[in-house]
């Protein structure tokens, strides 16, 4: 398995506006003539006031606003602003929000001028999954640290009606600009917070514990952000400590673990996320909440799978040394108390879930075609069982 990294093309043009008020130069960011549609979730930035700086910032310009899009964005909410969109001629869409508002803008901004029915762009069981080749350029104002939707071209929409949570990306669905102001997180509540350190640490983790292949810069880099997320996490999860650097360390760390820059020529998990969107889909546990159950038990159910990587994730993480069986089983037990002292669940049983729930998850997983997946392609429904009953 260990060939080098293997061949691969990088680009990533989302330009970053970051620091302390940030959002006023979104002006120099925006054709002056564009009609824009700033899409929200359900007020948080009507009371933090990043929806009226962004207004302020947009002077002149024409705009209307589109709110209510959902934690886990639904397709049924998002064909909404297409309509209006289609409708009144808007030609720039603007987000202010976390991943959900940021990845239903991308969804939109491709269902807008999509020629053809919008259910069919996404596939996963749910369409047919037809080219796609335009979309409506946007940016951004992130007001939660987790996904690296501001940076990257990936969204997740939930599909109410067919019972979908589908994962999805295109190049098109870069943003051109995204606003990361940490200030902006200062309004989080403890628990969004913590949803956040966890979500960027797992999506490091998917990227990182696979099997190595020498690439060096990418494993360094990766380990840098894990150990900076556990370093920086009980600070930034005092809802209270409006600690600037800590908050800074933690929007950059969030944005960098799913931005690309870790990933290329590497192999890639993502089954924690897979099994993980079943669970928000079924029970509506925040996605953060999943993956701080299904990892743990990931990464006991796949310790062969993972075993060189387990050890200089466990040694160079976690500072473990001693018998490689050790420190294996150490580096598992490290992350799930990690976990645990965020206050994050760990397993079924923490979020009120039981054994009986199981088999209607892999039923979403088989109808959404998310088998054999993982780095090697070899996890199948018999193993995401043996996952979901390791977290029980
Ligand atoms: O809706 P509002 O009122 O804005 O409140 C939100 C929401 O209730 C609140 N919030 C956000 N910023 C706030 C704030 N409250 C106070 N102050 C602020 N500054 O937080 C709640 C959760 O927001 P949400 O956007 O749902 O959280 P998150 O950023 O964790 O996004 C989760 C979604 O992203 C998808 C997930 O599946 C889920 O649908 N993901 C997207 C990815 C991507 N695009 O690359 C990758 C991820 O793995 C993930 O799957
Ligand atoms: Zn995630």
């Amino acid at each position: 398995m260990n060939q080098g990294i293997r061949n691969f093309n990088f680009q990533n043009p989302t330009k970053i506006l970051f620091g302390k008020d940030r959002i006023k130069d979104i002006d120099a960011e925006i054709p002056k003539d564009a009609k824009v549609l700033v899409m929200y979730g359900g007020g948080s930035v009507k009371r933090n006031g990043a929806f009226d700086r962004t207004i302020k910032a947009l002077g002149e310009r024409e705009w209307d606003e589109f709110g209510g899009i959902e934690a886990n964005p639904t397709y049924e909410t998002l064909m909404k602003a297409v309509e209006k969109i289609q409708q009144e001629g808007f030609t720039y869409l603007m987000a202010i929000g976390g991943g959900s508002v940021i990845d239903g803008t991308k969804f939109v901004s491709l269902a807008a001028v999509f020629d053809g029915d919008p259910i069919d762009i996404m596939g996963g069981g749910v369409g047919r999954q037809l080219p796609v080749s335009k979309a409506m350029p946007f940016g951004t104002v992130l007001t939660l640290p987790a996904t690296a939707s501001e940076m990257n071209n990936g969204f997740v929409i939930t599909f109410v009606e067919k019972k979908a949570k589908i994962a999805y990306g295109n190049p098109l669905c870069f943003p051109q600009f995204s606003v990361l102001e940490p200030e902006l997180t200062y309004t989080l509540p403890k628990r969004q917070l913590v949803n956040g350190v966890i979500d960027a640490f797992v999506h490091t983790m998917e990227c990182y514990l696979t099997y190595p292949i020498n690439a060096k810069i990418q494993d360094r880099y990766a380990e840098g952000i894990l150990q900076t997320l556990i370093e920086i996490a009980p600070t930034v999860i005092d809802e209270h400590n409006h600690d600037y650097p800590a908050r800074a360390n933690f929007m950059w760390a969030a944005t960098n673990a799913l931005n690309g820059f870790i990933t290329p020529g590497v192999p890639q998990d993502w089954a924690s996320h897979m099994l993980g969107h079943e669970m928000t889909l079924v029970h509506g546990i925040d996605h953060g909440r999943t993956l701080s159950i299904i990892l743990p038990a990931m990464m006991r159910v796949r310790k062969q799978q993972k075993w060189d990587k387990l050890i200089q994730y466990g040694r160079r993480v976690w500072n473990l040394t001693g018998a490689d069986e050790d420190i294996v089983e150490g580096a598992i037990e490290k992350t799930e108390a990690f976990f645990q002292s965020l206050g994050a669940p760990t397993c079924f049983a923490d979020v009120e879930l039981g054994e009986e729930c199981i088999d209607e998850l892999l039923a979403g997983l088989e109808r959404h075609g998310k088998v054999n997946i993982s780095e090697r392609g070899d996890f199948d429904l018999v193993v995401a069982r043996r996952v979901y009953e390791t977290a029980l």
